[in-house]
């Protein structure tokens, strides 16, 4: 496969994964979080996608399309290890839906407090691997080959 080929099968699972996380948490009230605003992207799909949800993005530079960058409070800029214990207080059990467009490497340094974050039945769609406990794998939507995204449900 090529790597604009690999590309695009990424773009396609991030797409679909958050279609199907936003549709799993539609019942569940609460602000959505995104951590790894980047160029805005995902920022944008999951905007699209759920437009009626306050959502707070974590980034330790703000370098998002214009059009993607949330009003300065719902904003977390920094390092993520310093940011996320603070939306832990202060979003402790009411997040829905929280999407990570992490590296691998800050996701496993991560996982563990993502549970603290989600509200029960609460979905993690992340980038890379966030097994820890608290947190139940579910089934990747038609056509995401295993292991090119991954999609979590609060225990
Ligand atoms: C893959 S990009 C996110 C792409 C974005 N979701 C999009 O669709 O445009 C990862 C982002 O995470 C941020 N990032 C990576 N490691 C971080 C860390 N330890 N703390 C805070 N931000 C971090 C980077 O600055 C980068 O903007």
């Amino acid at each position: 496969m090529s790597r604009l080929e690999s590309h695009i099968r990424r773009c396609q699972a991030q797409c679909a994964c958050i279609e199907r996380a936003a549709e799993l948490m539609s019942e569940l009230p609460g602000p959505v979080l995104e951590l790894g605003l980047g160029n805005g992207r995902t920022y944008s799909h999951i905007r699209e996608h759920l437009p009626d949800r306050e959502i707070y993005v974590f980034d330790r530079q703000i370098a998002a399309h214009p059009d993607c960058i949330p009003d300065d409070d719902h904003i977390f800029l920094g390092e993520i290890t310093e940011t996320l214990p603070w939306a832990v207080e202060r979003f402790a059990g009411t997040i829905p839906l929280v999407h990570v467009d992490l590296g691998p490497e800050v996701i496993r340094e991560i996982a563990a407090q993502i549970p603290s974050l989600l509200c029960p039945g609460g979905i993690a769609a992340t980038q890379a691997e966030a097994e820890t406990e608290g947190l139940v794998s579910l089934e990747l939507p038609e056509g995401v080959a295993p292991g090119r995204y991954f999609l979590y449900r609060a225990d």
